[in-house]
């Protein structure tokens, strides 16, 4: 036996003793705020929110949504002086979310194709009025159709290339309107594909593809469906488009398509009951990957907060630190503007 492989037998029990209590203890970095946070592992910062805006066409300022406390849905006007608030205090990014006025609602979608909607207008607005802080819209039918689907039906179906052309169609006006990151959040196959192919067409190389990749048929939602308006006329449930809670490597095959129809980044939603699947997203392909903190989410911290049951502060941070440790490089979150004044 040589000489060096005498040496690792000896040393070996030694580090092992050494990599044991008594003689470590990992509570000694704990000790002090200082110590804590030179070794913290995870940074949360004002760069990683996107704020999730609730806006209105038929609201003169600002109306306060029951089931989320806090959330205002906004006028444009409203929404055009909190964009800046947002843009001065880092926020990067917020995303637009439509309460369309239940007339302009029809079976076809109609309204996703008015290139002076409510949402064009808004992002207008806030292109002219708000520059430097990064405008994401969702292309979804859902807000637009009298039945609260994300897709055109015929019968108790949703038609699943005729929603994709629309939402195509919709796409380029969205981008024409300024903005950009374009966000399906559909979930119908091919549907980014189809949206990179238009906007490429329509000569908008340059806007962006955030898919709603991994989005699942959750009860998370109910409050933003209060919130826009499509609760009320909702039949059925999005069983057949939106995934299956169950599943996690279908998940992995969602995210892979979308990526390789064009999405530049990715989305799982809901976010804290599935950061098990941002961090397989976030491990398997390495790219932007986002979660949407969803509005029952933020209910559920803001009613036990009330009650004062949780210390909303902490939960709220607490929450967010954990889709940054579970692997996103952002979170959707209607927290944004709280979470920002704590954060800078
Ligand atoms: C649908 C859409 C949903 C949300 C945003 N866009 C879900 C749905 O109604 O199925 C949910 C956002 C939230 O709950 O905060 N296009």
């Amino acid at each position: 036996m040589s000489q060096a492989a005498i040496q690792v037998k000896t040393f070996k029990p030694m580090e092992l003793i050494v990599s044991a209590y008594p003689q470590l203890r990992l509570r000694r970095k704990r000790q002090a705020d200082w110590s804590r946070r030179l070794v913290a592992e995870t940074q949360l910062s004002v760069n990683d929110l996107i704020w999730t805006a609730v806006i209105s066409d038929s609201v003169d300022d600002r109306e306060p949504v029951p089931s989320l406390p806090g959330v205002n849905r906004l006028s444009i006007n409203a929404l055009v002086e909190e964009a800046k608030a947002a843009r001065d205090m880092g926020i990067p990014a917020l995303a637009l979310f439509p309460h369309i006025d239940p007339k302009a609602k029809d079976e076809a979608a109609k309204e996703a194709l008015n290139p002076d909607g409510l949402v064009p207008q808004a992002v207008r607005a806030l292109k002219d009025q708000v520059p430097g802080i990064g405008v994401i819209v969702d292309v979804a039918l859902d807000p637009y159709t009298s039945h609260g689907h994300d897709g055109v039906m015929t019968g108790e179906t949703i038609l699943n290339d005729e929603t994709v052309e629309i939402l195509a169609k919709s796409a380029i006006i969205l981008a024409k309107s300024g903005a950009d990151i374009v966000a399906p959040s559909d979930m119908m196959d091919g549907r980014v594909g189809a949206v990179r192919d238009a906007l490429d067409g329509a000569n908008f190389k340059d806007v962006m593809i955030m898919s709603y990749a991994a989005k699942y048929a959750s009860g998370f939602y109910g409050p933003y469906r209060d919130a826009i308006g499509t609760s009320a006329a909702l039949k059925g449930d999005k069983r057949t488009y939106q995934m299956d809670p169950a599943n996690s490597d279908e998940a992995l095959h969602e995210v892979e398509l979308d990526l390789l129809e064009g999405a530049d980044m990715v989305m799982v939603k809901p976010g804290l009951p599935y950061l098990d699947i941002v961090r397989r997203v976030k491990d398997e392909f390495r790219v932007p990957t986002f979660a949407f903190q969803v509005s029952g989410e933020y209910a559920m911290i803001m009613a036990a907060a009330q009650n004062g049951w949780l210390e909303e502060e902490r939960v709220m941070l607490e929450s967010l630190m954990s889709f940054k440790r579970a692997g996103c490089d952002g979170i959707l979150t209607y927290f944004a503007p709280t979470a920002a004044k704590l954060l800078s």
